[in-house]
Formats: C-alpha cells, structure tokens, sequence
C-alpha cells in the first residue's frame, strides 16, 4: 500500500466519491442512498482512503456506537460496519484492512465495545470472499453475523 490518507467526510463533494465508490463495487441501492441523503454524524461514520493519484481509493460506512442487545441477550455498546469498497484498481493492497482498522479504532474511541456486520443477500461466493476479508481483520463469526470484540 502506498502513502494513503484516512479521514472523515461529510461535505458533498466527498460523499458523491464515496457514493461512486459504493456503485463500483456492487452496492447500486447503497450508492443511492447514500448520493440522496448524505451522512448524518451524529448517528453515521464515512472514512474515506484518498492517495496521490487517485482520490478517493476507498471508503467505509457505518452507524456510531449506540446501545444495543447482541445476541447473547446481554447489553453491549455496539458501531454497525455497514460497507467497505476499495476502488477495483486498488484492491489487495490493504486499503480495506486500512479502512477497517480506521473504523474499529473510532467506534472504540466513540466508547463500542464490539462492531458488528451482515453481509444481506450477496450470494454464497461472495459472501466466502468476504468472510475471508474480514477474519483477515480479525472479526469471527457470530449466530447472525461476524463481530470484532475492542479491547479497551
Ligand atoms: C472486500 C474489499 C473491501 C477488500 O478490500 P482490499 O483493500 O482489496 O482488501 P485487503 O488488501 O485489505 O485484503 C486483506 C486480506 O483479506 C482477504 N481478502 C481480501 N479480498 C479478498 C477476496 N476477494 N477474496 C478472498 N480473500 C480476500 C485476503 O486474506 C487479504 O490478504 P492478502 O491480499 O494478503 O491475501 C474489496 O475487495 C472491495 O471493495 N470489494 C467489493 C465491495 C465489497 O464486497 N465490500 C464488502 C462488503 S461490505
């Protein structure tokens, strides 16, 4: 991975890249929403990978920390990872592990505990992929997704 920069984003300018991003890999409906609605901080976190030459390289999406039930029943401090997309001329450099970490590291310092994930309907062969990509970044499976456990 070369020198890539992770920050914040919520002006529109920036949320139309991430919206690009999310339609390049896949995620038509989420570009969608994402485009019409933009990002709203006090409930949403957007980080975006940027490098020299191609700005933005990736870009992850999902809700703050809030108070949730997992699925043992037991009350936890819980950030939603929503969507991960490295543009398609980036990929298996660590940008998505780059993204990943950036987001675990923010929802533990907004106090979460676990950041838990669904895949939806993505089909049995990229849903193995993805699983790959994401033990990879040390989530493990639970009963209706993967999670991350943040040591604090
Ligand atoms: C999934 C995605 C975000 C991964 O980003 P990335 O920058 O390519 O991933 P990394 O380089 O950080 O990969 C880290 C490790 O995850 C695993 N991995 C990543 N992509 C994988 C794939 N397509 N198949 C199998 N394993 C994969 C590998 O173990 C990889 O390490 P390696 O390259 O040394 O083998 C990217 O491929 C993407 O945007 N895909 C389309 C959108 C998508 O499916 N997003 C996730 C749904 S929310």
């Amino acid at each position: 991975m070369g020198d890539v920069q992770i920050a914040e984003a919520y002006d529109g300018a920036t949320v139309a890249q991430a919206s690009n991003l999310l339609r390049l890999a896949g995620f038509a409906r989420a570009a969608d929403e994402l485009a019409a609605d933009g990002i709203n901080p006090e409930f949403e976190l957007l980080l975006i990978a940027s490098d020299d030459e191609l700005a933005p390289v990736g870009m992850v999406w999902g809700k703050q920390p809030s108070r949730v039930l997992d699925d043992d029943a037991v009350w936890r401090t819980s950030a939603l990872l929503s969507y991960v997309a490295v543009h398609p001329a980036r990929r298996r450099l660590g940008i998505g592990s780059a993204l990943v970490e950036a987001f675990c590291d923010r929802s533990r310092d907004g106090r979460a505990d676990v950041v838990v994930l669904h895949f939806g309907m993505v089909g049995p062969e990229r849903a193995a992929e993805l699983t790959r990509f994401y033990l990879a970044n040390g989530f493990v499976a639970g009963d209706y997704g993967l999670r991350r456990e943040l040591v604090h």
